[in-house]
């Protein structure tokens, strides 16, 4: 059974994720979807609410909700599988993963990296950009998928 963990802050699922997700279904028979429960930071959602719209999102068995704090190497022993599958936008998203794929492996020999190349409709969009466009009463609907939408139109009345 191919099984990878895709790690990431999910503050909020955006399309982009949505789309490795359903793509990585096509890869693996199983996935791990892990938010980064990180107490140094101040999410704008919290992480049983994140973990709640990537569910309600991704209805489908073969895909867990899990979150995890500290270090994705420690997560990744303790779920016993080394494999962790994150998207690439653009040349820009290149560096930083190349330095936390490096990094990873060198912390555990067994750590091992796929990346999937974010489609075309969904290069440009980012968590960061979606919640500050949404935090302005900007319009994110086609960004996100319609669950995470409806929660954002919640948090943020359109003026
Ligand atoms: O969605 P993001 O914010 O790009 O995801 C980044 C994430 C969660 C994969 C990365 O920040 C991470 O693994 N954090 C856990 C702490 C850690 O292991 N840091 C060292 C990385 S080399």
């Amino acid at each position: 059974m191919a099984v990878a963990i895709y790690p990431g802050s999910f503050d909020p699922l955006t399309n982009g994720h949505l789309s490795i997700i359903q793509r990585g279904l096509k890869v693996f028979d199983r996935l791990v979807v892990a938010v980064l429960n990180n107490p140094k930071k101040t999410p704008m959602f919290s992480v049983e609410e994140r973990r709640a719209l990537i569910r309600e999102t991704c209805p489908d068995p073969r895909v867990e909700v899990d979150d995890f704090q500290g270090l994705l190497v420690h997560y990744t022993r303790r779920k016993g599988v080394h494999l962790v599958l994150r998207g690439l936008r653009a040349a820009s998203d290149f560096e930083y993963e190349f330095q936390l794929a490096n990094m990873n492996r060198k912390l555990d020999p067994e750590f091992e990296s796929v990346f999937m190349m974010t489609g075309q409709d969904s290069f440009y969009i980012s968590s960061q950009l979606v919640r500050e466009v949404a935090s302005l009463g900007g319009d994110v609907e086609g960004l996100v998928p319609p669950t995470v939408f409806r929660k954002l139109r919640e948090r943020f009345p359109r003026k």
